[in-house]
């Protein structure tokens, strides 16, 4: 497993169901790294492009976007952590709220996937979040406290572990918290609950090069999931530069 300890950000890039091999290649041999080793920059395609991916990188981390709750088995058109292993994939990110809603995966599923993802030196990146209407009503922290204890299994420490904390109604719509609400979030998930002092904790929802900066200057944000913007690659480029 990779030392998160040997990091100081995280730029996550989420490509969704995007993205071919001609897109790849293009970024690939557009993509500046920055010279900073500190940045911990990783790249999530379909699982369709890791194996791709993973015989062009240099520089960067090969993130998976989902994986089974199983760990083997007559489970028809699953991916086991294992297999991710064998593409060098160190992380992967659960819980996504597209996944969440649209797949209605649960909590708990959540739990059995980190855990065979630390079982497979894999870094899960444990996505939680609350809808526009949850906000309104007030109850963000309540919600959060909710998935954090039902999806984030006891195997998780800030060694094998990141947390993202992605609002649902900032995803895709342009639409972000104040920088005062983001770094209260990520103060109620690290003092909520002692177990999660010391975690590195992302923001998502947005993340674009207008934001970024007053995003990763706050003092409780670790990192950034960029969905949307990383797919503009000059965008991503000044992004993971600056
Ligand atoms: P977005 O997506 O940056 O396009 O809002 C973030 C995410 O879904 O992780």
């Amino acid at each position: 497993m990779i030392k998160l300890k040997s990091f100081s950000s995280f730029f996550v890039a989420n490509w969704k169901l995007n993205g071919n091999f001609k897109f790849i290649d293009q970024f690939i041999s557009n993509i500046s790294l920055p010279g900073d080793k500190s940045k911990c920059i990783v790249i999530c395609p379909t699982s369709i492009h890791l194996d791709y991916l993973s015989r062009k990188k240099t520089g960067f981390y090969l993130g998976a976007q989902n994986i089974s709750q199983f760990k083997d088995g007559a489970f028809t058109g699953e991916i086991s952590a294992d297999s991710l292993q064998d593409l060098n994939v160190n992380f992967c990110i659960i819980g996504h709220s597209e996944r969440r809603k649209i797949f209605y995966e649960k909590d708990e599923e959540i739990k059995f996937k980190a855990e065979n993802l630390i079982n497979n030196n894999i870094i899960p990146i444990i996505c939680v979040g609350e809808t526009l209407e949850e906000k309104e009503k007030g109850i963000t922290n309540e919600i959060l406290k909710k998935q954090l204890k039902n999806s984030v299994p006891s195997s998780s420490n800030s060694d094998n572990t990141l947390i993202a904390y992605e609002p649902i109604w900032a995803i895709g719509t342009g639409l972000t918290p104040t920088t005062k609400e983001i770094d209260n979030t990520h103060i109620f998930i690290r003092e909520h609950d002692p177990k999660f002092n010391k975690f590195k904790i992302l923001y998502g929802g947005s993340v674009k090069t207008k934001n970024v900066k007053e995003i990763t200057f706050l003092l409780n944000v670790d990192c950034v999931l960029i969905g949307g913007t990383s797919l503009k690659l000059d965008e991503f480029a000044n992004i993971i530069q600056d």
